[in-house]
């Protein structure tokens, strides 16, 4: 069993990753820390958590620990990253691993440095129905793939105030907290961009964009449309565009919440609009993304997604963001 330590009480470790953990094969969080102890307390009990630490510090100087989740706020992610690293814990961190390309960079070089296992949290890579999507795409289930649109938007615009994601100083925006996803699902499907031409809907009062829109160029002329928003409910899907016909993951990145985990289903149809679905059981993609991380970790194999990816996500994810605010079309 692997050892985890949290840091922090934060929303998703609560609501999703600390029960999937709990509930996994193979390990189990014994230690967490707060920079409120009450709040440690209470998330202790709640979760039957042995260990409550008073800093974050604390916690990463426990021999008791032998992986740390990094659920803190996007600005935080790669400084408690490495300092986990110096600690020598593996190290789950959350979505987007860093806030820049060169920042993601440190933080990747280092672990490699140091041989610590290191890896973006981006859950839905592990859901049955994604690994069966990009399956399709490799068996050329609908022949060359031309173009791929992905997109996420959860209205949380009523839940704006004290929310770190409208924050700007934390890394807030919608670009690094939702388009990050739809990046990573167009690069799983299409390799790695080298231009982006992007728009934002930036908000005045906070600076931060609360809604993203980008083309992704690719070689070849393939291309990926990309949006994220804090206004729209579209949830997570994307749509992969072949030569041969379309496929569909209406559910891509939120198949359903705790109580409410709804089945996965991919959608292929022809040129001529005959469609197959595959229907997958629901499916905890935070427990196996949990337990896919900590088998490399107990067999000192690679992780399933390499540091590597997420400095590669974080490059698109800069370039879109330059190309917003400059008007201009960025070259990664
Ligand atoms: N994979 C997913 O499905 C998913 C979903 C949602 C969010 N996320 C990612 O998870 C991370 C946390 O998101 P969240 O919505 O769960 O955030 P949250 O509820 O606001 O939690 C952030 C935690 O960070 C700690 N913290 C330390 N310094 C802080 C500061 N200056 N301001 C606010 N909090 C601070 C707090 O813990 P203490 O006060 O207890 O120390 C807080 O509970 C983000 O990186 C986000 O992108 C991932």
């Amino acid at each position: 069993m692997l050892r985890w330590g949290v840091l922090g009480t934060a929303g998703i470790a609560r609501s999703q990753v600390v029960p999937a953990i709990q509930g996994s094969s193979n390990g189990r969080v014994t230690a967490v820390a707060s920079r409120d102890p009450g709040r440690s307390t209470e998330f202790a009990a709640a979760f039957g958590i042995d260990n409550v630490f008073a800093s974050y510090e604390a916690l990463l100087a426990s021999p008791d620990v032998d992986a740390v989740y990094i659920p803190l706020p996007n600005a935080m992610h790669a400084e408690w990253a490495i300092r986990a690293a110096d600690a020598g814990k593996a190290v789950l961190c959350e979505k987007p691993m860093a806030l820049s390309a060169a920042e993601a960079r440190r933080v990747a070089d280092y672990f490699a440095a140091g041989n610590v296992p290191l890896m973006e949290g981006f859950m839905y890579r592990f859901h049955p129905q994604n690994v069966h999507a990009l399956k399709l795409v490799r068996d050329g289930a609908v022949g060359d793939i031309r173009e791929v649109r992905a997109h996420l938007s959860v209205d949380i615009m009523a839940n704006a105030a004290g929310n770190v994601r409208f924050d700007k100083a934390l890394g807030g925006g919608s670009l690094l907290d939702m388009g990050c996803y739809a990046v990573s699902a167009a690069r799983r499907i299409l390799g790695e961009p080298f231009a982006a031409m992007a728009s934002f809907d930036l908000d005045p009062a906070t600076g931060i964009d609360l809604a993203a829109t980008a083309i992704l160029e690719f070689p070849d002329g393939r291309v990926a449309l990309i949006s994220s928003s804090f206004k729209g409910s579209g949830q997570g899907f994307y749509q992969i565009i072949g030569t041969k016909g379309v496929i569909d993951v209406p559910r891509a990145f939120i198949p359903g919440l705790g109580s409410r985990v709804a089945e996965g289903l991919v959608i292929a149809s022809d040129p001529d609009g005959r469609r197959s679905e595959t229907i997958f059981e629901p499916a905890n993609h935070y427990r196996l993304m949990a337990e896919a991380f900590t088998d490399a970790v107990l067999s000192g194999e690679p992780v399933p997604y390499p540091p590597e990816d997420a400095v590669n996500n974080m490059r698109a994810l800069d370039a879109i963001a330059a190309s917003a605010l400059s008007g201009r079309r960025v070259e990664i």
